[in-house]
Formats: C-alpha cells, structure tokens, sequence
C-alpha cells in the first residue's frame, strides 16, 4: 500500500509549523504542501521540510489527509473546490480560528463530505507570520480545539487526533457554538483592543513621544498587534455576531470603570482590580506552572464558615453521579461510535478522567451544560499516554484505569494527589498480576501506578474485600483477557459497572443479586447514550440536613436509587427518618426517584455489617445523622472507611469530639452516643465528604462550625456552597 499523503494548504506559520513538526517527529512521513507564494513552497521543499509542493489544485487528488492552513475566510471560500477534487477517502480539517461559518459552508457540500471534514483549531501562534517563522515546537503541549459535528465520522475524528498528537499538542473538543464564543472572549477581544490602543495612539498629537517612552507595559499590550492584518479582519468578519456580543459587555464594563475614575472612587477601583488580579494569577498558575490540575497545589485554602441553626426545604437536584460519571467516559472512549452523556458531574475527579482519555487520544466534547460527546475509539484505539496519567483525589478512577492500562499495548503511569498517593492499590496489583499483568507500586503498594502492558488471561476471582472499585478494574482487565473472567463479591457492592457494560452491548452474566459476575472474553462496546442520574452520595448530605433540622422539607430530584447504592436511606429510615420515594423510574438503565425527606426525631440504632458497603461513601454524613439522634449507634465492619480519601473514622471522630459529641473509635467502626453539638473549628483532612457532613452538622450546633481544607468538595459537589445555601444552611466560604 502507498504512504499516506499528508497536504498542508498554506505553509504560513501554522501550515508550516506543522509541517516541521511533522517532520521533526516522524521523520519517514509523505507530506506535501501549497502555497500561493512559491517562495514558500521552494523554501519548505528545500528544507526538507515538505516531500512536494506546487499549486493547490494539482495537489488535492492526492492527499489522503488534507490540513487547510489558511486564513478563516479563505477556507469556506475554497471548501468547494476541496470537495471537488479530493479523493472520497480523503478526510480534511482546517485550522480557521472561527468555526461555525467553515462548518456551514462544509455542510452545503453533502454528508459525505462533511463526515470527512473534522474542523479544529491549534490555539497557537505568534505575532510573526510567513513561513520563515515556523517553528517545529509551536504546538508542543498547547490545545488544539475541534469541533466536530454529530454526524462527523469517529475514524476521521481520531486521524486529526493522531495529527495533533503527533505534533506535540494536547487534542480537546468542543461545540463549533461554544468556540466561537469562547474565543470571542479570550483571543479576538484581546486581539481587537491592541490594534485599537495602538491606533488611537497613532493619532494623538504626541505620537511620537508616545512610542518613544513606552515601557514594558505597552509592550506586553500590544504585542498582538503585531499579528498578521489580513488574517485578523478575517477573523472579525466571520465571527462577527460573538465578538460584537462580548465587546458590549466589555465596553459597559470600561464605563463603569470610568465612571469609578472620574469619582475617584479608589475603593469601587481596588475591589475590581484585586478580584482581576487574583483571577489571573489562579489561571496562570493552574494553566501555566504546575502542568497539573489545580488539587495537586491549591493555591488557596477553600473554609466553609456555618452559622448554627436553621431548616432546609424546597427542590433541588444535586450533581451527577461520581461514579456513573467516571464510567461513562472509560466506556464511552472504547467504544465504536459516539456516546453521548447528560447530567455528567463536572467535578474535578471526572474531569480528570476526561482528561486521561484525552491524552490517549480520545476525542471529548465538553463537559458543556452537563453533557459530553465522546467519539469512541474502539477496544483497541488508545494511544500510548505522552506523560503520567494524572487521576487527582480519585481511588476509583485509578483503580479502574489500572485494569484498563493493563491490558494495553503501551505503557503507562498512573499518579494522583496526596491524599491518593497513600491509599492501597495492592488491591487491584494482586489480581491484575495474576492475569499477567505489570504493574509496580510504590513501595507499599501505593500510586504512583508503573503499567506495562500485557496479554492477559481470564481469573476466577474471589474478592477478598467488597469493592467495587476492584471488581470493576477486573471486568475493564476482563473485556481484554483470554477466556472467562469471573468475580465473586463477599457482599453486594455497586454494580453501575455491569449494568453500564449491558448497555453498551456486552454480554455480562450473573451479578447483583447473584455474587458472581461472567465476562466472556473477545466482546466489543457499541456506543450509546447515558443519562446521569443525580448522586445519592451527594444527595446524603440533604437526606440528613432534612431529617435533623426541624421543620425541614426537602424534595431531592431525578436522585439515582440502584439498591446497591441505597444503604444510606435504608439507615436512616431504621432511625426513624421521614424518607419518602416519588416518581421511580429507570433512567438508562439505572433506577431514579425523587426524594422527600422531612425533619423527624431520630434514634440511634446498631447497623447492620450488611448494609456497610451499600453505604460506604455515606458515613460521614451518617455519623452527624447519629450524634444528633436519641441514643447510641454502633457501627462495626467497617474498616474500609480508614482507606478512603482521608482515615474517615478517624477524621469523623475528631471533628465530633471537639463539637462536644460522646463516641468511642474500633478498628472497624465507631460507637456515638447522639446529644448536643457544640461549634468549633473542623479539619476536613481535606476530605469532601467530611467537610460536606460538618457543614450539615451546624444545623444541630449551638455555635457555628468552620471547617477548614474544603478546597475538594469541587471533587465530588461542585457549588455545593450555593446549593446548601439555597436549600437553607448559613454557610459562607472564604478563600485564605
Ligand atoms: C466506588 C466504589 C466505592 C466507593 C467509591 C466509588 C466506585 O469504593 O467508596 O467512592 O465507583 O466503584 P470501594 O470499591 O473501594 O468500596
């Protein structure tokens, strides 16, 4: 078979960087190049740089993979002609910086056609233009944004993939509706107001003296007015509706600031340009320094500060599902086809998780508004990981990669936070290595995660703790191994997994309530479409709120009720709660309810072991329930709570001994006697769900509660703040 050819319509310095970095990084690949300006294209040739070149027309039959490097205009003007003269296998992108009227002019020229057409846009550059200025490392770890559409084919969408990883870029995606707007803000604005202070400098009378002095400050302003003139007013005229949107909003906002000026108003001025400062110096530091997501060095300590007292009533409807989110993406990513998921949990765990996928060359859309579109790439389409994959505070998500990681053709690493870096993986190593797998821990079996990957062979497993967390990484291991994978549970635990599996076509035998779980090996994914329920995890902290504050009245929506989740409920109706189920429907697979939960005396009650892995997230919120109760609550079998984000018995003890509360700590669980609660300053160790069950306990305080190292909540309950407010706690959040 001949060489793929690669064509690059435009050896500017976008076309031309990434020609060279095409070259630099597989030096063996076929690419040829067009230009308007022979100069160019003789340059590029004479380098070494392109294989061919010379008129665009006479190119496009050929290329089997076709990179419109030209300015935004330029390329809904010659779609047409592309169209007309490639081959019918030939898939094309473009890297115009405004993306909705490319996508239009595409869509005129057939579905074929636009199957084939991935449009995407490297957020890189510089001031300088011209071949001459390219430059082989411009697109090393800078974002390279596409936008494909529904109908866009999933083996196009990973060819473009391939060609951006290739030349060193980190792939996202994103609604052509969404880029554009997004880009209005963050590029065109900035570009438009530095062609426009420069111009206005121009003609004042003093212009000269004006650039004569001008410090670093100027500089550094108006550098991209520097940019290439023709491209620019390309850019404006085709995204013109989104940029006049957000030069409205910035031109109300100078007023205001004007105004601020002509009052020497100092304090109204500060108040803006501190919260501007500390919002640049975040991203910055997020974007910019640590290479990593904000957990791993929070620049700022999140505390919760709760006055005593108060109800909660009204509706709310909480973030999705932590773990519905997770897999969703891991099976949505292998795949064949486009899933679509709603309600997705746009907290920092899952996020992640989008993350390492991407960086394996998985096309994501979003999160936008909750919802992700992920183009599959089929069992056996990842690519090798470019640097460790970083899975922030989640035990879950580095437990099923490590299945996943497994049984792949490369190699991997898997890291995390602190609070990660000391939990257990021996858990899944131990199994994982009897399929055949490679994976070295830390010393003491903790992350980082070292994977080689392997052929594995099926096991019969008997799990020697109830996690889900280990039986899902084993059916992930399983879908790749040779022969029948089976696992058996000591008790039931959650089994999203296997229903998620069922949904997307594979077969899985036995499971809840049946022990054992059979995976036959040798089966595919078919995409489909999830719909996320609201966490009973994060609803937990409502269903208490409600129970112990008096007069409270809360309806909880569309709140996921799998009865391998429901524990929580269970417990607290065995204390005496007022929990009643609405409206139970299944959603995707997935049984949900609304919730009503409203204030009831409570009592404390022995819990049965049973119930423990049915609830293991929700004890923390379940221990306030207990203080607050009348009498004693025992819990026993349950020293699995010590390896979760933080030691929670511990943590939990802590917090309720210094809020006055009566208790006594065992290995495997804890005695509380329910009373009064006093205030006081909290640790969270920085674990949400403790920081989330304090600020609930500060309904039955008799002083307010601070907690303290609240900066994780985002890993489980974005906007929890806003949301325990609206539904009635007096909490308010401070960055120190
Ligand atoms: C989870 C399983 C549980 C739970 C965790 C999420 C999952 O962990 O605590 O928050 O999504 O499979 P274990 O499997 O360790 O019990």
């Amino acid at each position: 078979m001949d060489k793929e050819k690669i064509l690059i319509a435009g050896l500017g310095l976008i076309g031309g960087s990434l020609a060279c970095a095409l070259r630099k990084n597989e030096p063996d690949c076929v690419l040829l190049g067009a230009d308007s300006n022979a100069a160019s294209v003789a340059a590029a040739i004479e380098s070494g740089v392109i294989n061919d070149g010379g008129e665009l027309e006479v190119l496009l039959p050929q290329a089997d993979l076709l990179v419109l490097a030209l300015p935004p205009l330029a390329i809904s003007g010659i779609v047409n002609l592309v169209a007309s003269k490639v081959p019918p296998t030939c898939v094309i992108t473009d890297v115009g910086s405004v993306k909705s009227h490319i996508i239009e002019a595409v869509n005129k020229l057939g579905a074929d056609f636009s199957a084939r057409f991935v449009p995407g846009h490297p957020i890189a550059g510089s001031e300088q233009s011209g071949f001459s200025a390219a430059d082989p490392g411009l697109f090393a770890q800078r974002k390279v944004i596409l936008t494909p559409q529904e109908h866009t084919s999933p083996a196009a969408i990973a060819r473009v993939n391939a060609l951006w990883r290739k030349a060193g870029a980190d792939v996202l995606g994103m609604s052509p509706i969404r880029h554009d707007r997004v880009l209005a803000a963050t590029s065109h604005l900035p570009h438009l107001l530095a062609y426009a202070i420069v111009d206005m400098l121009l003609h004042t009378e003093d212009s000269d003296d004006i650039f004569r002095y001008a410090a670093g400050g100027f500089a550094d302003f108006s550098r991209v007015a520097s940019s290439n003139a023709r491209m620019w007013s390309d850019i404006f005229a085709a995204n013109s509706e989104a940029t006049v949107r957000v030069l409205d909003d910035y031109i109300g906002n100078l007023e205001s600031l004007k105004q601020r000026i002509q009052n020497r108003d100092r304090e109204g001025m500060m108040e803006i340009f501190e919260r501007a400062k500390q919002t640049r110096d975040n991203f910055i530091k997020k974007h910019y320094n640590t290479g990593k997501n904000s957990m791993d060095s929070p620049s700022r300590e999140v505390v919760f500060k709760v006055e005593p007292g108060g109800s909660v009533a009204g509706t709310l409807r909480v973030p999705g599902d932590k773990s519905i989110s997770h897999r969703s993406v891991i099976f949505g990513a292998l795949a064949d086809g486009i899933t679509e998921v709603s309600g997705f949990l746009e907290g920092e765990d899952a996020l992640n998780t989008v993350a390492a996928f991407r960086e394996m060359g998985v096309t994501i859309i979003g999160p936008e508004q909750g919802s992700l579109t992920i183009y599959g790439v089929g069992k056996h389409g990842l690519q090798a990981p470019r640097k460790p994959l970083y899975m922030g505070n989640s035990g879950t998500a580095m437990r099923l990669m490590a299945g996943l990681l497994a049984a792949q053709d490369f190699a991997s690493e898997l890291s995390g936070d602190e609070s990660l870096s000391g939990r257990p993986m021996g858990r899944v190593a131990e199994p994982l290595r009897q399929m055949g797998a490679n994976i070295e821990t830390a010393a003491g079996g903790t992350p980082p995660l070292r994977i080689k990957g392997s052929k594995l062979k099926a096991i019969d497993y008997d799990m020697p703790v109830a996690s889900a967390q280990v039986k899902s990484c084993l059916l992930l291991a399983g879908l790749y191994a040779e022969g029948v994978t089976r696992i058996t549970e000591p008790a039931v635990c959650r089994d999203h997994t296997e229903r998620m599996l069922s949904g997307f076509g594979v077969e899985v035998e036995g499971g809840y309530p049946d022990p054992t779980v059979t995976l036959r090996d040798g089966q595919q994914l078919t995409a489909t479409s999830i719909e996320v329920p609201a966490d009973i995890s994060s609803a937990a902290f409502f269903l208490v709120a409600a129970s112990i504050a008096e007069g409270s009245d809360l309806t909880l929506e569309h709140v996921g009720i799998n009865p391998t989740r429901t524990g929580v409920i269970t417990i607290l109706q065995q204390m005496g709660a007022n929990i009643s189920l609405h409206n139970e429907r299944v959603v995707g697979g997935e049984p949900v309810a609304d919730i009503r939960v409203q204030h009831a005396n409570l009592r404390g009650i022995e819990i049965d072991r049973r119930l423990v892995p049915l609830a293991i997230d929700e004890f923390p919120v379940l221990f306030v329930a207990a203080a607050c109760a009348e009498g004693e609550t025992l819990l026993r079998g349950a020293e699995e709570l010590r390896v979760k984000e933080s030691d929670r018995l511990e943590a939990m003890a802590q917090g309720l001994l210094s809020l006055g509360v009566v208790l006594e700590t065992y290995a495997d669980g804890i005695r509380i006697r329910g009373g009064e609660l006093g205030g006081g300053i909290i640790d969270s160790h920085g674990d949400h769900r403790i920081a989330m069950a304090f600020a609930v306990a500060a309904l039955r305080a008799s002083q307010a509660i601070t907690i303290r190292n609240c900066q994780n909540v985002a890993t489980s309950f974005p906007g929890f703040a806003e949301v325990a407010r609206g539904a009635g706690l007096a909490l308010s959040e401070t960055l120190e």
